[in-house]
């Protein structure tokens, strides 16, 4: 288990906390792996009806590590681990909150999008930069987002891939509530003890029921998604992106 993740459960609730604050929880191959094992503990622990995915600082999730990125292109078969994170979180049966206190960037926003239930502090951002990198989206992102916010404002959120804010985000669908920050924490465990006190298999035979419609669907464009990220990742213009952020310069993009 990565040492990068503080996992409890107390109360029928199982808290999976991002703890790595100095990279503001970059996500590591360990990691993926660590939380890939501890959603499908959790999904198969009697002793839990709430999933909470949050982090145990004031950054959310700054998405897949960098230094990551650059040794993947030169080993495609390391996006292995995140896309079976992707795919169990996507199957999960018990719902899944996420309590989101700053920055969520990349897969940070993405997860979003397979969560129940997002409570986002008024200090949190949101990025989706892909194409800013070089690369594309991840995440079911390509299907998820559009159905929820129209392919214009998808495209905008996707290429563009601007900042914007956590009023911003409960605007287009993708937080339930904004608190404030002091209170974030305590309103959200307030969530999670509702959920939890619920009819569980209600509860499950709903979720299931709400995501049945694209679940097929989901699946297969996990898959691709990940195939045509591996791609880029490869690309000339990904490692002038990728390279301008570990130089804290902005990328050239201007001989392709
Ligand atoms: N991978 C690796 N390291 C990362 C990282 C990532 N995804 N995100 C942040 N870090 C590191 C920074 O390099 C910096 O390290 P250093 O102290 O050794 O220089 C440290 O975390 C703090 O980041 P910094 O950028 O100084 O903090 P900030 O508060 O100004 O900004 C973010 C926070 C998350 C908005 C910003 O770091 C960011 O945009 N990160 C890149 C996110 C990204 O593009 N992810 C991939 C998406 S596909």
């Amino acid at each position: 288990m990565s040492e990068q993740l503080n996992i409890t459960t107390e109360n029928r609730i199982c808290k999976i906390l991002l703890s790595r604050s100095d990279k503001k929880n970059a996500l590591t191959l360990a990691m993926y792996e660590g939380l890939t094992h501890a959603l499908i503990n959790a999904d198969a622990d009697p002793d839990v009806r709430v999933i909470m995915l949050g982090s145990d600082n004031d950054s959310f999730c700054s998405g897949n590590d960098i230094a990551d990125f650059i040794a993947a292109a030169s080993r495609p078969d390391a996006v292995g681990a995140p896309l079976l994170f992707l795919q169990t979180i996507a199957s999960l049966a018990k719902p899944v909150m996420a309590v989101v206190p700053g920055a969520a960037v990349g897969i940070g926003s993405t997860i979003l999008l397979h969560c129940d239930l997002v409570i986002a502090s008024d200090q949190a951002r949101f990025q989706l930069p892909f194409a800013r990198l070089g690369l594309v989206p991840e995440g079911g992102s390509s299907l998820l987002l559009p159905q929820l916010v129209g392919h214009r404002r998808a495209f905008e959120l996707l290429v563009m891939g601007e900042a914007f804010s956590a009023s911003t985000a409960r605007e287009l669908g993708l937080v339930n509530r904004v608190v404030m920050h002091s209170s974030l924490q305590d309103l959200a465990m307030l969530e999670a003890e509702k959920l939890a006190a619920m009819a569980p298999e209600a509860v499950r035979q709903s979720k299931a029921m709400l995501r049945s419609h694209t679940q097929k669907q989901l699946d297969a464009v996990l898959v691709a998604e990940v195939k045509q990220f591996a791609q880029r990742l490869q690309s000339a213009e990904a490692a002038e992106a990728l390279q301008a952020f570990v130089e804290k310069r902005e990328p050239d993009f201007s001989r392709f």
